[in-house]
């Protein structure tokens, strides 16, 4: 892909959505206070929708798992936990956290149907140009009664508005990190999930004012302390932003 004029990295410019800023973004994944911090924030509240596993060595596939982050959450749940990866340098983060890495598409998983007790599409959906061929991906991958969670950006204009004319204004979001083009309607999520036999709920989410205002504060004067807590994601009414998804595959 040509480098076109759009996107700084610390390193070079790239078209936005391109993923070799994950490459360039690599020490950011894991900084409490860094260009990833909401993914973390997203993470926790993902791993909240999975229940333990019911029996040992039960898959947890985490699709577009970057550098692990949810593997935290998930400790003591039981999970085997598997990622799956376009981007070398984040997988080989994620596995330094525990998690088996696979590198490969969303669009074409390189695992087995059935496979898996859980599915976990975090923040990956809107990166894909096709997100309906992830769902179906997603869906193939679960077992009968497995459980899909995803969480992702709503192509509405106000998200266009909030997750990048602002979002990426602010330290919590890498700039030209999303292609608005690519956002997923959650009408036509829920639509697809149910093509393809899992009946997905969703609800808006967003990050708490009064915590995002203190980390923003203190992460803007500086300092080398991580915040003590972080702030937490709590549900909205509108799912015009952000969104968490979760169904069950029938049987
Ligand atoms: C915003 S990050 C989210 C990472 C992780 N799910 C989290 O929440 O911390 C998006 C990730 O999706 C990956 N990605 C983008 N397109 C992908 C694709 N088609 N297949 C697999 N991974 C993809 C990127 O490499 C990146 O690691």
């Amino acid at each position: 892909m040509p480098d076109v004029p759009g996107v700084s990295t610390p390193h070079r410019v790239l078209p936005p959505n391109d993923p070799r800023q994950y490459d360039d973004l690599a020490d950011e994944w894991w900084r409490p206070d860094g260009a990833f911090a909401m993914l973390h924030w997203l993470a926790r509240a993902r791993a909240a929708l999975v229940p333990p596993a019911s029996t040992p060595d039960e898959l947890l596939v985490d699709l577009g798992c970057g550098a692990g982050l949810l593997a935290p959450h998930l400790a003591g749940k039981g999970y085997r936990h598997v990622g799956v990866d376009l981007t070398r340098s984040a997988l080989d983060q994620a596995a330094d956290h525990g998690v088996t890495a696979v590198q490969g598409d969303a669009t074409a998983v390189p695992l087995t149907d059935a496979c898996a007790a859980v599915v976990s599409a975090g923040e990956v959906l809107e990166h894909v140009p096709d997100w309906r061929r992830a769902v179906a991906e997603a869906c193939r991958l679960l077992q009968p009664g497995g459980l899909l969670v995803l969480d992702t950006l709503n192509d509405t204009l106000l998200a266009r508005l909030v997750a990048v004319e602002l979002g990426e204004r602010l330290p919590t979001v890498p700039r030209g990190i999303h292609d608005p083009r690519l956002f997923v309607d959650a009408r036509a999520l829920v639509a697809e999930c149910a093509r393809h036999g899992v009946s997905l709920e969703v609800r808006g989410v967003r990050p708490e004012l009064g915590g995002t205002l203190a980390w923003l504060l203190r992460r803007m004067r500086g300092g080398d302390r991580p915040a003590r807590t972080e702030p937490r994601m709590v549900p909205t009414r509108s799912a015009a932003v952000l969104y968490q998804g979760w169904g069950r595959r029938g049987g």
